[in-house]
């Protein structure tokens, strides 16, 4: 064989090797989604006879000590996250069955569009409603959802120029009164305002959450990209008044679902703005959550519990609770599911693989619990708050949303794949 006739073997066969393990790739991406579709529609299957028809009263949320599941009334911040993990597992199979038993779940939260009690009303009714609106579109959905958001707006102020979060309360010594607090999370209602403007026309919505994200930009971060959780403003000068904690370690300490609302928060704002300055925001808090990340992706529940220089103070429970090691899988979910876009704004490759390795650390039998088990929640070992001594090492429903939508978001990779996974 002369020269020529080798090279041109060689890339011959080096080529059919390249397509080959192209192949054998996509292939093993096929079976993991497929895989973790027809586990999440068994598992869910066994939660909807458990739970039953949507009263107002028994939105999942997470697991009793007894392994019995705990719900709770639609007026707590978390029931949007059931309809919308429906409307998730309607995107990934394509079944008539998921969207009626998503419809239904959804139009049970209507009587949200005019609530006003706290800020969690983007989670409530832009998880329901906002999937609902695009995946099955109905004229009242829009309504629904402009009404919410003049809900959400009622909570703006001019003075602050943030919605506030939570009403009067005081921090874990019950020194300091917090009258404005807001906290980090609600970048993440955000979502909801920007769609309000683009339906109704009206920028009012738009310009608020973009002043909320400035004001948050400004006063929740650390130097290092580190995130408070609380800031609490004064409402007659505007000025910050305290920067705190209310679910994390300590108030100089940073909670890892905080960081994670963070990234998620500022990705979602960067990618209704285009504003580079929000991109900045979400690779540096990006940056700062990968350096603390333990081999497996999924963080300990707060980045410094019991470090030196980071003390539990007064009533949390963090101050006897010796369990610094205990993971919240719900952080590593809704980072890994943010990453997937982020990872499409930043030149920043690395964020895609990131987001795989997160996707099936939390799919290994790890973080996913076995059929049947965990009441009928996907993942496992979440931290709802432990300073409240409250869901600690448990599933959360929020977790299991954003391991979906992680999902989804892998499986459109790329491709605009929207391969149904049925059995
Ligand atoms: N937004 C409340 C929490 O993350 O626990």
């Amino acid at each position: 064989m002369n020269l020529r006739n080798f090279k041109l073997l060689f890339l011959t066969f080096a080529m059919i090797s390249l397509v080959a393990a192209c192949q054998n790739k996509q292939r093993e991406k096929e079976d993991f989604i497929k895989g973790n579709v027809k586990f999440a529609t068994a598992q869910t299957d066994i939660m909807l006879q458990v739970v039953g028809e949507p009263t107002g009263n028994n939105y999942p949320r997470t697991m009793k000590r007894n392994g019995e599941l705990a719900v709770t009334s639609m007026y707590d911040w978390t029931p949007g996250f059931f309809p919308g993990s429906l409307w998730y597992l309607y995107e990934l199979t394509g079944e008539t069955k998921w969207r009626d038993m998503a419809e239904k779940w959804t139009t049970s939260l209507e009587p949200l569009k005019t609530f006003t009690g706290h800020h969690d009303l983007g989670f409530m009714m832009y998880c329901s409603y906002g999937n609902a609106e695009r995946l099955d579109p109905k004229p009242e959905y829009k309504e629904i959802l402009i009404e919410s958001a003049n809900s959400l707006s009622s909570r703006f102020s001019e003075k602050t120029q943030t919605i506030k979060s939570w009403n009067y309360r005081k921090n874990w010594n019950d020194t300091t009164e917090w009258f404005y607090p807001v906290i980090i999370d609600n970048m993440m209602n955000l979502e909801m305002l920007f769609y309000a403007s683009k339906v109704s026309g009206d920028k009012k919505y738009y310009d608020i959450a973009v002043k909320h994200s400035e004001s948050t930009l400004k006063n929740h971060f650390r130097k290092d990209f580190s995130t408070y959780h609380v800031v609490d403003y004064d409402t007659i000068t505007g000025n910050v008044l305290d920067q705190a904690t209310c679910q994390g370690f300590s108030d100089n300490s940073t909670w890892s679902r905080g960081q994670a609302w963070a990234i998620y928060g500022f990705t979602m704002v960067y990618r209704e703005t285009k504003d580079p300055k929000f991109l900045d925001a979400a690779i540096k808090a990006t940056e700062m959550y990968l350096k603390n990340l333990p081999e497996d992706m999924v963080p300990l529940w707060d980045f410094n519990a019991g470090e030196a220089g980071y003390a539990a103070e007064g009533k949390s429970y963090a101050v006897e609770f010796p369990g610094k090691e205990l993971r919240d899988a719900s952080a590593a979910a809704i980072v890994c599911s943010a990453l997937f876009e982020l990872s499409g704004y930043a030149n920043k490759p690395e964020y895609l693989d990131y987001a795989i390795k997160m996707l099936y650390s939390l799919a290994s039998p790890a973080y996913r619990a076995p059929l049947g088990e965990n009441a009928g929640f996907l993942l496992m070992h979440s931290v709802g708050s432990i300073p409240h001594k409250s869901e600690i090492d448990k599933p959360l429903v929020y977790a299991d949303y954003y391991f979906l939508e992680a999902l989804i978001r892998y499986r459109n990779m790329n491709s605009q794949n929207n391969t149904l996974y049925q059995d």
